[in-house]
């Protein structure tokens, strides 16, 4: 074991004594932003959900993790247990402690292995201490049941030919025959943006490379990488999601910097042939999602996402915590396209459900952790929520045709207001709207799903009231608080 100390790529196995708990005093500090009731880092950055896996008991998630500041330096792997999704308990933490993992744990995916183990595929981030050059380790780790690491190896030690050193987020799955694959998001040498499929007989087999997936009808113009790829069936459909970089922005959808995207069709030999691609949440933030291994329903999976992006920073940052989870969210197919919205326990646990006919203004007790439903009956509406002395103020408005978020009155970064304050999405004939509030985050569901939006917001000592420009009859229940 080695314990890895270098700068910003330092192991929780170098941390001083006291350090993790001064850090945490310092988030603890932060009263107005984190989150009851969605998946928070203790201290430090979280990024993309990893090795999510239901054990046959079980829900085991990871999530990127650099312990010791709101920046993207050395990945670890935290990781819980659940059974509800509410009650979480701690589990080994996957730690850099070998070479081949020098510069951090990256992204990755399970795979169920028999009754007491399971196995993440993950990248090692390496560099080469001659040159500082990147070199990219596809590795393997067992872990039991209990959440116990067991070994750990490296499957694959540099980028294949014709690629660049970014390869990798590894996502692994079974073939009717038994066989292992896994897709890597790639960068050609053309500094292109591409999926690499490889296949192992067994476990202790060397993967090889069988090739690219081709999605002709994705246009890659501009595209420089694909990240955190995830190939699962859904019913008799292909489903693809991916996140790739370098898209060009557009004005109704794709705002962000970078897009997690989804694509439904059939995959023939090494072509996705896509009947559908759509981006997957048209939110503030929303990236690098992954759907859960192990699951029996055919029919439907669960999946989480980060909510945040690549190059941003937050608010929090300066009480050193960046970033969450979505809630686990139930996805399934929908007249051709994907439907997404919180998992059936999140409904089940709902508190306190009222419902409350609204006009012009009122104060909602404990908003900033509420979800709200209504009908928007397809007509429009304006409201705005959680004023504060400052005159800040949250906007969401639907004008007949396009629903829109404005955090144009809210506390932002320059990076986050840097593309833009509102966010739309088209939605024709809008009728159900539910909104899950958690303090520093809202995830926006229409239409039973058929549409979703996810982002953060900041407002410091904000009061808990709600405008709207027309009636409403809002239904208001809270969602049980998370215990980890
Ligand atoms: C996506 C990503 C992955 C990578 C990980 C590193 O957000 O860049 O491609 O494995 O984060 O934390």
């Amino acid at each position: 074991m080695i314990i890895f100390n270098n700068g910003k790529y330092k192991s929780l196995l170098a941390a001083e004594s006291n350090e993790l708990a001064q850090i945490k005093s310092i988030v603890d500090s932060d009263q107005d932003f984190r989150p009851v009731y969605h998946l928070a880092p203790p201290t430090g950055l979280l990024n993309d959900p990893n090795g999510l896996i239901f054990d046959g008991e079980k829900y085991h998630i990871f999530y990127q993790w650099f312990p010791f500041d709101a920046i993207h330096g050395m990945k670890h792997w935290k990781h819980y247990i659940t059974e509800d999704f509410i009650h979480y308990q701690s589990a080994e933490t996957l730690i850099p402690t070998e070479l081949f993992e020098s510069h951090g744990c990256y992204s990755g995916g399970a795979l169920p292995i028999d009754e007491q183990h399971f196995a993440v595929f993950y990248t090692g981030n390496t560099r080469r201490s001659s040159d500082n050059q990147r070199i990219p380790f596809q590795n393997l780790a067992i872990f039991n049941k209990k959440g116990e690491l067991q070994h750990k190896r490296p499957l694959i030690e540099q980028a294949p030919e014709g690629y660049t050193e970014h390869v990798r987020d590894p996502k692994p799955f079974y073939t009717p025959d038994g066989k292992i694959r896994f897709v890597c998001g790639a960068q050609r040498q053309d500094l292109t943006g591409t999926v690499l499929l490889f296949e192992m007989d067994n476990l202790e087999a060397k993967p090889r490379l069988l090739g690219e997936i081709a999605l002709p009808q994705f246009d890659n113009s501009h595209v420089f990488m694909w990240e955190c790829p995830d190939l699962f069936k859904l019913g008799d459909k292909d489903v693809f999601i991916w996140s790739p970089q370098g898209k060009p922005r557009e004005s109704l959808q794709f705002q962000n910097n970078y897009h997690a995207t989804y694509a439904i069709g059939k995959l023939e030999g090494l072509i996705f042939k896509a009947e559908y691609i759509a981006e997957l949440d048209q939110g503030f933030d929303f990236y690098a999602p992954q759907t859960f291994a192990g699951l029996s329903n055919k029919e439907e999976t669960i999946m989480y996402g980060w909510v945040g992006l690549p190059d941003l920073d937050y608010p929090t940052d300066e009480y050193k915590w960046h970033s969450m989870l979505t809630l686990p969210r139930q996805i399934r197919l929908k007249n051709g396209k994907l439907s997404q919205h919180p998992a059936k326990n999140i409904y089940e646990n709902l508190t306190a459900l009222q419902r409350i006919n609204i006009e012009n203004q009122v104060e909602i007790a404990n908003l900033d952790q509420a979800y709200l439903k209504f009908n928007a009956d397809n007509r429009p509406f304006k409201l705005e929520l959680f004023h504060n002395e400052a005159g800040q103020k949250l906007g969401l408005s639907y004008d007949g045709k396009v629903f829109s978020i404005d955090r144009s009155h809210t506390k932002q970064t320059e990076r986050m207001s840097q593309f833009g304050c509102q966010r739309f999405c088209e939605i024709g004939h809008l009728q159900d709207v539910e909104i899950f509030l958690d303090r520093s985050i809202m995830e926006i569901f229409l239409n039973h799903g058929e549409k979703a939006l996810t982002s953060r917001f900041f407002i410091p000592n904000r009061k808990n009231t709600l405008y709207t420009d027309r009636s409403l009859q809002l239904e208001v229940a809270y969602p049980s608080k998370i215990s980890l």
